[in-house]
């Protein structure tokens, strides 16, 4: 069953049956979706492209805007521009499903194993399935039992996390996880949620103070940009020899028509939001520590917080309380989560600290 369908939706805002709510749901953690300034990107760029390339980058559906687009994030993410020195490259993909696939299988031919976290995102290991890797977990952020199920295998692998798990905000112990990594294994992060959020909006690598250019031959990443950036595609970042191999071997990649070049538009749009305005992101970073502090967690910059529940009955009763108190927060049973049914709130830099607070009298009283 599909959550509540939404009527109309901005960062804060949610109108579901009639009601105006203010909605702590969603990744749109800065915003971008609804910013004018993408808005009116997108209008313009639909006078020239239309609503889809309708067809593979690699035949006739490549833009302008999907390359502009795909050359800003590595340059963001590397922290520098990078094209004519050849260090990192991306390949733009439709979303974020499609860049796990598409990074899994550019790392197939040369790693038999995947070893997952256990509560890593669903679309990591049925990407290294798809991509004819064997799968195996290992236990939800701990780089001990990382190194040995490393130890206790003889093939390559790729290790395959999230950098920011989706459902409660964790964050993977990157550098815990390179340290253990044997010569040849590589790690993948799925930095969906940690991507322009942490790390002056560069990631969780930058959070952790890991060097994703110079980490290249260890390190590839994808995300997702329908979320932080509130556009939409996917990208996969990695050195740039192999991201040349992923462009011509990946079938996620070459067989699928790319993000619509509208939304491509608006997505550079975005992505020059984020550069330009860092303030967003310490907005985002207090309002993310003032949602933790309401629901009674552990601090943090991640605008993430789960609450467990017994079941889906207890998980509806609170969320249809929550709305009764003019709070859209959803129960969901999204993979991944602290238990099969629990609440995930989220924040954006657009919300007023004050209507955050409004969610600490309810889950304080159920702390107590
Ligand atoms: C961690 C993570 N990885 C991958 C995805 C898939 O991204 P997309 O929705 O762009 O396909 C999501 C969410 O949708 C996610 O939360």
């Amino acid at each position: 069953m599909p959550g509540a369908a939404i009527a109309q939706i901005r960062a804060d805002r949610a109108t579901i049956d009639g009601a105006d709510l203010i909605a702590f749901a969603g990744c749109n953690y800065l915003g971008l979706a609804h910013d004018a300034r993408v808005l009116e990107a997108v209008r313009d760029a639909s006078h020239r492209f239309g609503l889809s390339s309708s067809a593979s980058r690699e035949t006739s559906g490549n833009t302008p805007a999907h390359e502009e687009l795909e050359r800003g994030l590595v340059d963001f993410i590397a922290g520098h521009e990078v094209r004519t020195r050849g260090e990192i490259a991306g390949v733009l993909v439709p979303d974020g499903y499609t860049a796990n696939l598409a990074a899994a299988q550019g790392l197939s031919d040369r790693h038999p194993l995947a070893l997952v976290d256990r509560r890593a995102h669903a679309s990591l290991a049925d990407a290294a399935r798809c991509a004819g890797m064997r799968v195996r977990f290992f236990e939800h952020r701990e780089a001990d039992d990382l190194r040995r199920a490393l130890l206790g295998e003889a093939s390559r692998a790729v290790v395959m996390t999230d950098g920011v798990f989706t459902a409660d905000g964790a964050i993977a112990p990157i550098a815990d996880m390179l340290a253990v990594l044997r010569d040849g294994d590589t790690l993948l992060i799925d930095d969906c949620h940690g991507f322009a959020v942490l790390g002056g909006g560069r990631g969780t690598c930058a959070h952790a103070g890991v060097n994703a250019v110079s980490e290249r031959s260890r390190i590839v990443l994808t995300t997702t940009l329908a979320k932080g950036l509130g556009g939409g595609g996917g990208i996969v970042i990695g050195d740039s020899d192999w991201i040349r191999g992923v462009r011509t071997g990946s079938h996620a990649y070459v067989c699928t028509t790319p993000v619509s070049p509208i939304v491509a538009a608006g997505t550079v749009a975005a992505l020059g939001i984020l550069r330009d305005e860092p303030e967003r992101l310490e907005r985002l970073a207090a309002n993310a520590r003032r949602l933790r502090c309401a629901m009674g967690r552990a601090d943090s910059p991640v605008p993430i917080c789960a609450h467990a529940v017994a079941d889906r009955p207890a998980g509806e009763a609170l969320a249809a309380r929550l709305h009764a108190a003019g709070l859209f927060v959803p129960a969901m049973a999204y993979p991944g989560g602290p238990t099969p049914w629990y609440l995930r709130a989220s924040v954006t830099s657009e919300h007023d600290p004050a209507e955050i607070d409004r969610l600490a009298p309810i889950f304080g009283e159920l702390h107590d």
